[in-house]
């Protein structure tokens, strides 16, 4: 069988330890793997990975020393052009041109919509794999990606809690997650912080600085505030400003973590998910598998539609802001 696969979208650690995963399995399983380099817009310009002996197939050593690299060997892309009807087709005529059996698709909503799109033109079996760092895919628990962000994000807010600690101050943190504020709520979580301010359930500015007072009340000198970056206040300078004009009572600084997040080694709990997923991917494909994303739900690996995967947004769970407020008082 020949096989390809591409990242597309925002890059996420631990997309490089699932191409290792994929490439080593396909290679036991005797099967060609190509590596196609930035995403669908290098799949229209037949941007192959070149790897040992001026191949272009992929083989073991190829990649090599993935487990601990950030970001993607294969480069990423947000393609416009494939974003089109003729665009698609051109696609899938690239695919035909230079017999692809199988594709796989490593990636966030986007990417798994392409997909989807490219599957109505193309006869080949189509896999996609949840490479994003915001964790708002349905069919998976965790996306690959979610764990090194919010490991990042945590050792950034302990830092700025250290100065907030010296200085009496107040931090709006924020956060990537444009849809989904699991980013944001496991940070908070995590680092203590005493509110997240996330798209799924938004308080209003007098709600929050009446918390604040309270905190100031109880003695609390210094404050973290989470902000995800799709909160309809509009970020944390944003909420800053807000916050101050309804009257909090803290003095305060805003800090836009922003692409830091998607950077930097992948954590263990990434780089785990990202074997299994790489390696379930490539088996489901050898069983005939096609239209569908692989993921892990309550421990167990699992297909799921690719429609169902990217329906919607999956929400940060609001329970947990519950837990926060009863930890942080
Ligand atoms: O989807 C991943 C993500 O990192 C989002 O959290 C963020 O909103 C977006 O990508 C940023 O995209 P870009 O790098 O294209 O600005």
């Amino acid at each position: 069988m020949r096989i390809g696969v591409l990242c597309s979208g925002g890059d996420a650690p631990g997309m490089n330890p699932c191409l290792r995963s994929i490439v080593r399995t396909a290679c036991t399983c005797n099967d060609e793997i190509y590596g196609i380099q930035h995403g669908y817009e290098g799949l229209l310009n037949e941007e192959f990975f070149l790897g040992e002996n001026g191949s272009h197939v992929m083989g073991i050593r190829s990649v090599s020393g993935l487990s601990k690299l950030g970001g993607t060997i294969l480069h990423s892309s947000r393609s416009k052009r494939f974003q089109t009807p003729e665009g698609i087709r051109a696609a899938a005529d690239i695919l035909r041109k230079h017999k692809f059996d199988a594709l796989l698709t490593i990636g966030g909503n986007g990417t798994l919509s392409g997909a989807i799109d490219l599957g109505k033109v193309w006869e080949g079996q189509i896999i996609g794999l949840p490479g994003t760092i915001d964790n708002d895919l349905f069919g998976t628990d965790y996306t690959i990606g979610f764990s090194t962000a919010v490991h990042t994000a945590v050792e950034a807010v302990d830092k700025l809690r250290d100065t907030a600690g010296s200085h009496d101050l107040m931090f709006f943190v924020e956060v990537m997650g444009r849809h989904c504020g699991d980013i944001a709520l496991s940070t908070a979580i995590a680092s203590g912080a005493e509110i997240a301010c996330i798209p799924e359930a938004e308080e209003s500015p007098e709600r929050i600085v009446a918390r604040l007072r309270k905190i100031k009340e109880a003695g609390k000198a210094s404050v973290m505030a989470i902000v995800a970056e799709g909160d309809e206040s509009g970020g944390a300078f944003a909420m800053q400003k807000i916050l101050k004009e309804a009257g909090n009572p803290f003095d305060s600084r805003a800090v836009v973590l922003g692409h830091v997040l998607r950077g930097g080694s992948p954590t263990p709990e990434d780089r785990i998910l990202a074997s299994e997923l790489g390696n379930f991917a490539v088996s489901s494909l050898l069983l005939g598998e096609t239209g569908k994303m692989v993921g892990k739900i309550h421990g167990e690996l699992v297909l799921t539609p690719l429609e169902q995967c990217v329906a919607d947004h999956k929400k940060a769970d609001t329970e947990q802001l519950r837990l926060l407020h009863i930890v942080a008082s």
